[in-house]
């Protein structure tokens, strides 16, 4: 998986190939990445040197030696490349000049993770390869040592940095990417996740242009903006086929991804922390680790980068327990109840929700301290006495007895001004010295950089979690850090609050785990304003969002979709008319659209009509009887909600095995004496036979096809009724907002 010529390195699996070299002066220079090719002796031929006039060449002498024309793979700023540096270091005398030179590798089987930040793992040191290259520049005392590691089965290569300070006095590290790919030529179109509260991850794309383009957060958390993750593709790139890099950070703080095409058309993909809150203070002796990035490459398209994602999150990325075990199906008290609840009221909405076949019973916000409102409580992680006068104890043992596992909302990033913590120890909270205080929401950020402070919220949640059998965290967090200031440090650690802070995140999260192995935790952040790959390897699923409006959904769930597989997507079916859109769509909407997500209920089943009642219990069953092909098969977007040509949606998981596949498809508005309609499948096997089961009116109900049928010719999807009304037509009405959900069973 690791070709080494001389100072050449091919790193391949088949399915990628990543070639690099170190030069005559030891700069590391990028020769190739894309396809997996045959290695041969030398790649020299991919580096072009060129005599430009008026470029700044390093050497004396060398006219065709200029690092600004060279595709490079760790580049600094300053000795003839004005381009984005990878990395930037100010050194004692104030110089931020530095020159890195190669001074060897060593190859490590398997994949090493990274201290006290999430990483992807593999299960056996057969299944990946990390190559370190070793960088040194004497006279600034750094060194850099850059990891690569191949996963045996996947397209896909993970890239992190360390930076070692070896000399006698402290570095300040100004700049500094997890990796950086100088692409030959900028022919692409970049994919963003774009987004706010209640529209996240939205799908736009734009060519790329002269200049640098770029997803950030300036946050100290990944954001509702834009997701740490991007794609360039080939113009004409469909679902399908089509080239595609794309680039997603490991990582839940403040990050940069940029794309900088130069005047010579190469374009400088970069992963890593932005430049206006990181910076860094390395002590003589101190090393500073990055987090890591994931680099990918397909030629089918976006579906084949989406499947290569969901691949690599579910088995190198998300841990425990719950990688492997079925997600149950959850009811969630919020849009149920708010703050208006006691015991007996959620044990009443348990029963119900328990005998139509719902698994957990999830307690949201309101349980704790003297929470009456979101005014107060925050930070007092013991049962609110007012609420729950027997305590938890007493209401988890009436859940579990109805045979329903339990789970609990926490927030522990954050405190009320009104709690008991805030009287303790006003100095946790996040503040400026003698500025005012934003607030989010009535709540104040806890200073997670400093120990003490994760240790204290740690205490708290371990003994509640011990008092009780919980086996799901619902982890919020709800605002984001203002008026930042570390008081626990001095004036050059500044810059280093908003990485120590997401660090003293996850130490929480990796103690919780160590503490309660088979805790499931969701995460959440005013719905998915944290949806990253840092938080997935510690929370299997995250909420996706607080819009649980069906028609909003189908975007936020496709957008989503494009790097996170659908075992990751909190979804559940709420009330109508809906609390955030005020819109009203079919219950079966609710469901099929929440079914393509880990599934459950946030409202009062007691509330519903018998007949509703009987539809949520048989929408149950049915993804019982699915649920390992939703969450376990490969998944395709079929029809994307983004592109308004057929008002409509559609999209379609496939078993391993290829025997089952489970379709969803999606109308908006009812079209009267509407169009013929066809999908056309994806991943079935094409010689297999399937017969079609629908759970509405479809004129292929029971009939059998090949795979290659389905795939071909299309599937017949006509609204049945063609969108008429009035009672008058045979085959029944259409309402808007319909949905279908197609099941394909193979036949022996
Ligand atoms: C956030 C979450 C919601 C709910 C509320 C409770 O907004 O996204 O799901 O838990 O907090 O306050």
């Amino acid at each position: 998986m690791v070709h080494v010529h001389g100072r050449q390195f091919h790193l391949t699996n088949g399915l990628v190939s990543y070639i690099f070299e170190a030069n005559e002066y030891g700069k590391l220079l990028n020769l190739y990445f894309g396809a997996g090719v045959p290695d041969r002796e030398d790649f020299d031929y991919l580096v072009e040197y060129q005599h430009r006039p008026m470029s700044s060449c390093p050497q004396e002498g060398n006219l065709l030696y200029s690092l600004e024309h060279l595709r490079q793979e760790f580049p600094e700023y300053g000795a003839s490349d004005y381009r984005r540096p990878a990395i930037s270091v100010r050194q004692p005398n104030g110089s931020a000049i530095t020159n890195l030179e190669y001074t060897g590798f060593r190859i490590i089987e398997g994949k090493p993770g990274l201290s006290g930040l999430p990483a992807l793992y593999v299960d056996s040191t057969d299944d990946a390869k990390t190559l370190e290259v070793v960088l040194l520049d004497k006279l600034a005392g750094l060194r850099v040592r850059l990891w690569y590691s191949v996963i045996a089965d996947l397209p896909i290569i993970a890239r992190s940095a360390r930076v070692e300070n070896i000399g006698a006095e402290a570095l300040e590290i100004e700049r500094l990417v997890s990796f950086n790919l100088d692409l030959p030529d900028a022919d692409y179109e970049m994919t963003e996740l774009t987004g706010a509260w209640a529209r996240e991850r939205n799908v736009e794309r734009h060519r790329l242009h002269s200049g640098t383009q770029t997803v950030e957060s300036l946050r100290a958390s990944s954001g509702h903006f834009f997701n740490p993750v991007s794609a360039l593709a080939r113009p004409g790139t469909n679902e399908h086929s089509g080239q595609v890099v794309a680039a997603a950070f490991i990582y839940s703080g403040s990050y940069e991804i940029s794309a900088q095409v130069d005047t010579y058309g190469v374009t400088r993909l970069q992963v890593g922390f932005d430049d206006f809150d990181f910076h860094w203070h390395l002590g003589a002796g101190e090393t500073f680790q990055t987090p890591e990035a994931l680099m990918s490459f397909t030629v089918e398209g976006y579906n084949g980068m989406s499947q290569t994602f969901h691949d690599v999150v579910r088995k190198h990325l998300v841990r425990g327990p719950w990688r492997d075990k079925e997600r149950p199906i959850l009811i969630n008290n919020w849009e149920a109840t708010y703050f208006d609840f006691d015991e007996d009221k959620l044990v009443s909405i348990a029963r119900k929700a328990h005998d139509a076949g719902v698994e957990l019973f999830v307690l949201d916000d309101g349980w704790f301290g003297d929470r009456q409102d979101d005014t107060s409580g925050l930070g007092d992680w013991y049962p609110n006495p007012r609420r729950l006068p027997h305590g938890l104890k007493s209401l988890v043992q009436r859940i579990n007895d109805l045979g329903m596992l339990f789970g609990l909302w926490f927030e522990p990033e954050m405190i009320s001004k009104k709690s008991k913590l805030y009287e303790a120890h006003p100095d946790w909270v996040i503040r400026t010295p003698g500025r005012a205080m934003s607030h989010g929401r009535n709540e104040y950020v806890l200073n997670f950089a400093d120990d003490k402070v994760v240790d204290g919220i740690y205490e708290q949640m371990k003994a509640l979690l011990s008092s009780a059998d919980i086996s799901y965290i619902k982890w919020d967090m709800n605002r984001n850090i203002s008026e930042g200031y570390d008081a626990t440090r001095g004036f050059e650690r500044q810059g280093e609050l908003f990485h120590r802070y997401v660090l003293g995140v996850y130490k929480l999260h990796e103690l919780l785990l160590q503490a309660f192995p088979n805790l499931l935790i969701e995460g959440c952040s005013s719905g998915g304003g944290r949806f990253d790959l840092g938080m997935l390897y510690y929370t299997p699923q995250i909420w996706a969002s607080d819009n649980t409006d069906a028609v909003a959904r189908m975007k936020i769930q496709y957008g989503t979709s494009m790097f996170y597989p659908l075992g990751s997507m909190g979804s559940h079916v709420s009330i109508v008319p809906n609390h955030q859109s005020g819109r009203v769509t079919p219950l079966c909407t609710r469901a099929s659209v929440a079914m393509f997500g880990t599934f459950g209920y946030e409202l009062d089943l007691a509330r519903l009509s018998t007949r509703d009642y009987e539809e949520v219990k048989a929408q149950i069953a049915f993804f019982k009887r699915f649920r390992e092909v939703i969450h376990a098969g490969v998944f395709y977007r079929l029809v994307s909600p983004f592109e308004g040509q057929r008002d409509a949606a559609a999209w379609m998981a496939v078993s391993e095995d290829r025997r089952t596949a489970i379709v969803g498809d999606y109308h908006m508005l009812a079209v009267p004496n509407s169009a013929f309609k066809r999908l056309y499948l994806e991943g079935l096997d094409a010689k297999m036979h399937y017969k079609v089961h629908c759970t509405g009116v479809s004129s292929i109900e029971g009939l059998i096809f090949t795979g290659s049928e389905l795939m071909k010719v299309g599937m017949v999807s006509s609204d049945a009724s063609s969108g008429e009304s009035g009672g008058v037509n045979p085959l029944g009405e259409t309402e808007d907002f319909a949905s279908r959900l197609f099941v394909l069973s193979a036949q022996d």
